[in-house]
């Protein structure tokens, strides 16, 4: 079972890098500029979904779909299927958002495949606009994440999470196992307790670290060469952009482009 199909009982609690604040919102918002149409949402995020007009959400776990989607209205609907998979017309939508959606992803190929399939949906001229997860040029090493770990802590724990997996990004390529990311956290960090104790993080906050185990997901965690090899043709005005201020927001740029 996907780590997904439970997240959503832990939501709440997620906070930026995760989750997306208010000015990321507003940000997504500014790069998609005016819309008159509808907008593909990847993913079920909710502050997403009532930031435009006319949206429309798709999402691969029915999970996510029940539990964190606000609700279907005449203008606004969620539709369970894979992104890779979405069959409406050609150019059906005016732009196209998500919030760290292509990390979703299992791989830098699925990611091209993605911003293809987009490119295909939107109208000329219609604007993507998504944070990503971006690893450093400049890994993080596992004495940076010791040291973080050995004092009281200065940035959310989710944030903390995100340098490791980056971490391990830089040592066995962009695709990672969410299992993986678990397995060095407790390799690195063996005694919890202790761990929870130095850094002032909740245990229970800790502990959320265990909804990846068993869970067949992989995200993929590019850094900004990667992610230019993967965008598509047929598209101007690239931008990558600050998503705000907040733990890790320098390596959550925002991504836009729109469609020639
Ligand atoms: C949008 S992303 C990142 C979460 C985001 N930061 C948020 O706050 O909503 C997560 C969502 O992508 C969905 N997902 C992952 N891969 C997918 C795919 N290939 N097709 C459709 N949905 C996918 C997962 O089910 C999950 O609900």
């Amino acid at each position: 079972m996907t780590h997904w199909q439970k997240y959503h009982a832990t939501w709440g609690k997620l906070e930026a890098p995760l989750r997306p604040n208010a000015d990321i919102i507003a940000k997504v918002k500014e790069l998609a500029g005016p819309v008159s149409g509808p907008v593909l949402l990847l993913g079920v995020t909710p502050e997403l979904a009532l930031a435009f007009d006319h949206v429309v959400a798709v999402d691969k776990n029915k999970a996510m779909v029940d539990n964190v989607w606000p609700g279907d209205t005449k203008d606004r609907r969620a539709i369970h299927a894979d992104w890779l998979d979405i069959t409406e017309p050609r150019g059906f939508y005016a732009a196209a958002i998500g919030d760290g959606s292509p990390n979703a992803l299992t791989s830098l190929r699925e990611m091209r495949l993605l911003f293809e399939r987009v490119v295909d949906l939107l109208a000329p001229g219609g604007r993507f606009a998504c944070r990503l997860y971006e690893r450093p040029a400049t890994p993080f090493t596992k004495d940076h994440l010791l040291d973080l770990a050995g004092a009281p802590a200065k940035l959310n724990f989710h944030a903390f999470k995100w340098k490791l997996a980056m971490h391990l990004a830089d040592q066995v390529g962009a695709s990672i196992p969410v299992v993986l990311i678990r397995e060095r956290f407790n390799e690195y960090f063996p005694n919890r307790d202790k761990f929870a104790r130095d850094t002032g993080w909740p245990r229970e906050l800790v502990d959320m670290i265990d909804v990846y185990r068993g869970s067949p997901a992989v995200y993929v965690f590019p850094n900004r060469e990667e992610v230019r090899t993967v965008l598509p043709k047929g598209i101007a005005d690239v931008r990558f952009e600050s998503s705000g201020r907040y733990d890790l927001a320098e390596c959550c740029p925002m991504l836009a482009f729109s469609k020639n």
